[in-house]
Formats: C-alpha cells, sequence, structure tokens
C-alpha cells in the first residue's frame, strides 16, 4: 500500500465531498481521530471546524494536552465540557451493551447540537476497519458506527458522517500519520476507545468511580508503556474483595487489575510478559495511590478469547 497516495486521494475526497460548505471533527486526541482531523485540515483548512468533547471519560490531562498538541500543529481544537451530560446518561446502567449505548447516544445527540451549531452538515470521524467488522459481526457496538449498522445518519442526526479511515488497521493509521509527517508522539500513540475510560470501568461508571480508573490507567502507562505494549491500563471491577486497613481492621475495597497487551492490530492480542518487579511496583502504587483499593490482579487472558477492553 503506497500510504502518500491513500492520503492524497482521501484529502481530495474530502475537499470534494465538503465542496464549500463546513464539517466538523470529532477529535478525541487518538490515532485514529488526530489522523483524520489532520487529513480534514490538510484538504479544507479553516472550513474544518475540530470539537474535542470533553466527556468525563477521559485520561488525566487530555483535553488540555491534546489542544495544546494540535495549536503545534497550527490546528485549534475547541473543547466543550460536556461532563455532565455523560454521567447523567450513564447513572444507574452497569449492563456493558447499555452503558454503551447510552454513550453513543448521548455522543452523537451532543455532537448534533455542537454540529448544528456550526450549521456544518459534514461530520469527519475517524472509524477503522475493526470498528466496521466488530459491530457487524455482533462482538460490540462501536459508538462510532452507525451507518454501518442500518442508522441514517443524515435522516436521525442531521449531518453526513465521513470516514475516510474505514478500509485501514491501527497500523496503516499509523503509516498515514507519518506520512503527513506528524510527531512521532501522535503517530505511534497508544490507542484509546472512543468511549474512554467508560471502557474500562465494570459496574456503574460514576465520576467517583472514573476518577479510580484514570488514576489506575496513569499507574499502568506510568510504569509499563516503556515496555512498548500496543495498550496499557487500568481497569476498576465491579465487585469489591475483603482487605485490610493500615491499622489491620477489615476493609471492604475495590478490586483494580492492569492490563497490558502486545498486538499488531488489535483484532488479537497476548498478556505482556511484564517483569514480576514491575508487576509488584504497579501492584504497590495502585495500593497506596488510589484510596479504597483492597486487591491489585494482573489480566493474564489473550484475545481471544477475552477482548482487550472490558466492555
Ligand atoms: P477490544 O476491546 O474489542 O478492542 O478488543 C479492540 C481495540 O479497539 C479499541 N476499542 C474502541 N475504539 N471505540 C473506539 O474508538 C470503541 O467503542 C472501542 N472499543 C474498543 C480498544 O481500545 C482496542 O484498541
Amino acid at each position: 500500500m503506497n500510504y502518500g497516495k491513500f492520503a492524497a486521494k482521501q484529502i481530495e475526497n474530502i475537499r470534494r465531498i465538503v465542496g464549500k460548505a463546513t464539517a466538523v471533527s470529532a477529535l478525541s486526541g487518538g490515532v485514529d481521530s488526530t489522523v483524520t482531523t489532520v487529513l480534514g485540515h490538510r484538504a479544507i483548512g479553516k472550513q474544518l471546524k475540530v470539537i474535542f468533547l470533553d466527556d468525563g471519560l477521559m485520561r488525566e490531562g487530555e483535553p488540555q494536552a491534546v489542544k495544546s498538541s494540535l495549536r503545534k500543529i497550527g490546528i485549534d481544537v475547541k473543547v466543550v465540557n460536556v461532563q455532565k451530560r455523560f454521567f447523567a446518561a450513564l447513572k444507574g446502567l452497569t449492563d456493558p451493551e447499555e452503558k454503551r449505548k447510552a454513550f453513543r447516544e448521548t455522543f452523537y445527540r451532543t455532537f448534533q447540537k455542537a454540529v448544528k451549531a456550526t450549521r456544518a452538515p459534514f461530520l469527519l470521524q475517524g472509524t477503522i476497519a475493526p470498528d466496521i467488522i466488530e459491530t457487524k459481526g455482533g462482538v460490540k457496538t462501536q459508538h462510532n458506527v452507525l451507518e454501518q449498522i442500518g442508522i441514517d445518519t443524515k435522516k436521525g442526526y442531521s449531518f453526513t458522517a465521513i470516514e475516510p479511515l474505514k478500509t485501514l488497521y491501527k497500523p496503516g493509521v499509523r503509516e498515514v500519520g507519518k506520512v503527513l509527517r506528524l510527531p512521532e508522539s501522535m503517530h505511534q500513540r497508544m490507542p484509546f476507545p472512543g468511549p474512554g475510560l467508560l471502557c474500562r470501568c465494570l459496574g456503574e461508571a460514576t465520576p467517583e468511580r472514573i476518577a479510580i480508573v484514570r488514576k489506575a490507567c496513569r499507574i499502568a502507562e506510568e510504569e509499563t508503556l516503556r515496555f512498548k505494549p500496543f495498550q496499557t491500563f487500568g481497569v476498576l471491577l465491579a465487585d469489591r474483595a475483603t482487605g485490610l486497613t493500615d491499622d489491620k481492621k477489615r476493609a471492604f475495597g475495590h478490586i483494580v487489575a492492569l492490563r497490558c497487551v502486545h498486538s499488531r492490530n488489535a483484532m488479537t492480542a497476548k498478556a505482556a510478559r511484564l517483569p514480576w518487579a514491575v508487576l509488584e511496583r504497579v501492584r504497590d502504587r495502585m495500593l497506596k495511590e488510589i484510596p479504597g483499593v483492597t486487591k491489585v490482579v494482573y489480566d493474564l487472558t489473550g484475545k481471544p478469547p477475552s477482548t482487550i477492553e472490558y466492555i
């Protein structure tokens, strides 16, 4: 595959479809949506409005970091705080697919508002091939795959989605990022799912429980990113486990898991063989830095039979 040609073709395509109109890009800060946004910006420049929805499900410091890294390559990002709306939509939900559906609906409703405000008839999205395959195959409902499951975005949501990367897998997306001359920190960035920390929070996703996942993810990244995994993150399980407080009293606390996998394209994955000392350090930090945690486990399951994320 000639990625230079691929990028040029997609840029031309976006330019042709959007014409003199405007488009909105749904930037999440991940590789897919960043590459999509840059393709859009190269195609139509200022006609592209880039919006980052701060849904409260992002990693630590992410909205600010994304805004400043895009600014460095000449793209302005509007950060919109919609945290309350997402947590209200997720309130009381524990079923994984119900959570995903609530996320997706809120995502599109919120976006529809933002898109309507800009009067842009087009929405640029970073959907890639595995998102479509897994949604069609019934493995899970990805938040960003609508038309493939028979939802007419134009009818239901009043805009047309443009998905320039939908034929690519992750390594291909990174290659497009390279030919677009994005900094390595952008095109080699660890994948992060659209529904964010929601995918790593079993049970109800309250602001308090998501804050636990956020801390666990930070510790996972700080301690294991140097082993160059495909993804590494922390997970909050739905149940609790008995433990002991510092003064030897019984505690019934949170169970947090470390998920650290090697993979080529996210379709299959293997747990990373991390040094025992690293696992111990992750355990110690999670117990010490996240209040209320009584148990830390390392997930050894591959994909299949497991998926990489937890919902
Ligand atoms: P799973 O958990 O299905 O994940 O093995 C495969 C890859 O996809 C990411 N992922 C998502 N990305 N929206 C996204 O943009 C989603 O709804 C979603 N769900 C999973 C996951 O992080 C992994 O890289």
